[in-house]
C-alpha cells in the first residue's frame, strides 16, 4: 500500500485526538499529536520559570529543548530530556500556554520541520490546528472536525473528570472559546479549514461514527485500505 497521510484539523476539545487515535489503530498506521508537541515546549519554558508570553524569553529555549515523539500502537508518548511528560502536560494551564507559543513564528518553524520530517517515511494520521494548510499541505485527506462550544466543553468535562478533577462547566467553556480565539486570530499559521478540507459538524455525533466517517472518506480518496 502506497504511503499517505490524513490532516485533522479543529478547534479545541472537538475529539480530534479521540478519532485520530482510532482510525490509526484500525488502519494499522501512526498517530502523530501536535498538539502535544506544542504543550511540551509550553511545559520547557514553565519549568524554566520563562512566560509562555515573553517570545524573548522563549526563543533561546528553542535551541536548548530535547524534544523525543515515540509513536505507539494506538498512541504516542513524548519525552523531555528522557523523561516521559505524555500524562503531564494534559492540564489547562498547558493548554493555555500552548496556545500562547503557538503564536511565535520560530516555535512553528521548528515543530512544523519535526512534524513533516515524522511523516516522510511512514502513513500517518496528524491532528493539530495547521496541518492541512501548512504542515502537510499534500495529504491525501485533509479533515476539519468542528463541534459546538458547549458540547466541546462537555466532552472536555469528560476526560477532565475521568482524570479525577473536578471541573467547572462555566471555566472549562470559557477556556476553550478564548484558546479558539487565540489559536484562529494569531498571523503565523492560524487555525483555518484547508480549502480542500472535508468539514465535519461533530456535535451531534458519536465518536464511532465520526471514525466511521473518517475511514470511509480515506477508502473513497486512496482506494482500499
Ligand atoms: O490539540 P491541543 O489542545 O493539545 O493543542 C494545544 C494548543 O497548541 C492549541 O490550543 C494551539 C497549539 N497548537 C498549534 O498551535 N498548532 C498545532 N498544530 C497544534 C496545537
Amino acid at each position: 500500500m502506497k504511503k499517505f497521510a490524513i490532516a485533522v484539523d479543529g478547534p479545541a476539545g472537538s475529539g480530534k485526538s479521540t478519532v485520530a487515535k482510532a482510525v490509526a489503530k484500525k488502519l494499522g498506521i501512526i498517530y502523530v499529536d501536535t498538539g502535544a508537541m506544542y504543550r511540551a515546549v509550553a511545559y520547557f519554558c514553565i519549568q524554566k520559570g520563562v512566560s509562555t508570553l515573553d517570545e524573548k524569553g522563549v526563543l533561546p529555549l528553542l535551541t536548548e529543548i530535547r524534544l523525543e515523539i515515540q509513536p505507539q500502537r494506538g498512541g504516542q508518548r513524548i519525552f523531555l530530556d528522557g523523561e516521559d511528560i505524555t500524562d503531564s502536560i494534559r492540564t489547562q494551564e498547558i493548554g493555555q500556554g500552548a496556545s500562547h507559543v503557538g503564536t511565535i513564528q520560530s516555535v512553528r518553524q521548528k515543530l512544523g520541520d519535526m512534524q513533516r520530517e515524522m511523516a516522510k517515511n511512514y502513513s500517518v494520521i496528524m491532528d493539530g490546528r495547521d496541518i492541512g494548510t501548512y504542515v502537510l499541505p499534500e495529504a491525501e485527506v485533509k479533515i476539519y472536525m468542528d463541534a459546538g462550544a458547549d458540547e466541546r466543553a462537555r466532552r472536555r468535562m469528560g476526560e477532565l473528570k475521568a482524570k479525577g478533577e473536578k471541573p467547572v462547566f462555566e471555566m472549562v467553556r470559557e477556556e476553550i472559546i478564548k484558546r479558539d480565539e487565540n489559536d484562529m486570530n494569531r498571523k503565523c499559521r492560524p487555525l483555518r479549514k484547508a480549502e480542500d478540507a472535508v468539514y465535519l459538524d461533530t456535535t451531534a455525533m458519536s465518536i464511532d461514527e465520526v471514525v466511521e466517517e473518517i475511514l470511509e472518506i480515506t477508502k473513497i480518496r486512496i482506494g482500499e485500505v
